[in-house]
């Protein structure tokens, strides 16, 4: 009921959202080792939940009721006074974990429905929210669980505890083991962090990213090998800093980000990504070019198919726009980072490319090692800027874009100058 502000008001609660699954019980040891991290838990059980570990276990475990309804009954004693209160709850809450995470809970919440208290929750707290999924193997390596785990996984502010492989309730060997209650708990007290303000917050900036087409008859082109995942990996890690993004990709499998403030302008030919890159780039604060883009064209795409014949067949290609040394001659105010694929040591390339495109940081790759570069996961590159020279060994793409984000913050802020003279700075 509501009354008088209660000591417990004052320090707010960490949800744990139960649901139906058998890992339920290990809610319980999660209830302690957030406790004994000194957070105030409230529970909140799903129908499926309550099935499996009873409010009362939860309610001698955190002191207070266990919540298991949207709206108050006569019979409940529950603390709801009115239908608005699950909204006071979900404001109040200093993060939102949900241990374990059926498959119908995430099908839920990736999808906005909003039919129990724990729902409800989720989609009216601004809390940081921890999912830590549990179910049968075969349901975790659904597509459309995975589906929903990616739609969940792109949401600000939410982190994902990855279950575990190993032997499963349902008699199965796999993944589909809730994670340890401590890894739950650290996940938590990371998600609580403050994180610190960034340099990216309200900037503009322009990302190009994957391979260009280039067309030598209706359905015939040159192309390369760029999957695109780490012009991707930086559109989404700057959006999540707060930058808005200009994000010009060419053909490629690789989804592109769908995160918010995401601008998607997808183009085909080198051309098109050179007008799409020389129109925004004035209002832009910083671009980073990590398409590859086509070097040349045919000159003269052929307006039919080309037919085989027994001759040699000569085609003419002509230099399509170099847009980082366009962007490099047109800089005012701008940081201009450019990428640099090389087969062998990439610092040498990355130093010339540096001087003759007028860029502030040029990020070079040995795309001969194996397992990094075009088309895989991993990244180990070197970032080369006028004053310095960085090695950042291989990692994800998703941590080098943080990586390459963070260098760029912390290159010299350049100086507003007149276009085309030279690009002065401080
Ligand atoms: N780039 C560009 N426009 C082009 C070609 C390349 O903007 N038409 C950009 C890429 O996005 C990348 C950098 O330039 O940031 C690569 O530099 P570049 O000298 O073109 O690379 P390569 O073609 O690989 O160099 P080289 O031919 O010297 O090996």
């Amino acid at each position: 009921m509501a009354g008088a502000a209660s000591p417990a008001d004052r320090n707010p609660p960490i949800l744990l959202g139960v649901t139906g699954g058998v890992a339920a019980y290990k809610a319980c040891e999660l209830v302690r080792q957030l406790q004994q991290r000194g957070h105030r838990v409230r529970v909140i059980l799903t129908r499926g939940g309550a099935r499996f570990v009873s409010p009362l276990t939860f309610a001698a475990l955190t002191g207070e009721p266990a919540l298991t309804r949207l709206f108050a009954s006569a019979q409940s004693g529950e603390a709801f006074a009115s239908s608005i209160d699950h909204i006071a709850l979900a404001q109040s809450a200093k993060a939102l974990v949900v241990a374990p995470a059926t498959a119908h809970c995430l099908a839920k919440l990736a999808h906005g429905l909003a039919d129990d208290l724990l729902s409800t929750v989720y989609l009216a707290t601004s809390a940081p929210i921890i999912l830590a999924p549990s179910m049968n193997v075969n349901m975790w390596r659904h597509p459309a669980t995975q589906a929903n785990l990616q739609t969940l996984a792109r949401r600000p502010g939410l982190a994902i505890v990855a279950p575990e492989a190993g032997y499963l309730a349902c008699g199965m060997v796999g993944d589909g083991r809730l994670a340890e209650p401590a890894e739950i708990a650290a996940a938590v007290e990371t998600a609580l962090r403050p994180v610190p303000a960034s340099a990216w917050a309200g900037r503009t900036v322009l990302i190009t990213a994957g391979p260009t087409r280039e067309p030598l008859d209706p359905v015939r082109y040159f192309s390369n090998r760029s999957s695109g995942r780490m012009g991707f990996a930086l559109a989404r890690a700057a959006a999540q800093q707060g930058a808005r993004v200009q994000l010009i990709f060419g053909p490629t499998a690789a989804e592109p980000p769908a995160d918010p403030g995401i601008e998607l302008i997808p183009v085909t030919t080198a051309e098109e990504m050179a007008a799409q890159a020389l129109a925004r780039f004035a209002a832009c604060d910083a671009a980073i070019l990590a398409a590859a883009v086509a070097d040349y064209r045919p000159a003269r795409p052929a307006p039919a198919k080309i037919k085989k014949s027994p001759d040699a067949l000569h085609l003419e290609l002509l230099p399509t726009t170099d847009i980082l040394a366009e962007l490099g001659r047109r800089k005012t105010h701008q940081l201009l980072v450019g990428f640099a694929a090389e087969t062998g040591d990439p610092r040498p390339a990355a130093r010339a490319k540096l001087a003759a495109k007028n860029a502030d940081l040029i990020v070079g790759n040995d795309v001969a090692q194996p397992g990094v570069g075009f088309d895989s996961a991993d990244n180990a590159v070197v970032l080369v800027s006028a004053a310095d020279e960085a090695a950042l060994p291989r990692a994800s793409k998703d941590r080098i874009a943080g990586q390459i984000l963070a260098a760029i913050a912390a290159l010299p802020r350049p100086v507003p100058v007149p276009a085309n003279s030279g690009g002065l700075r401080a």
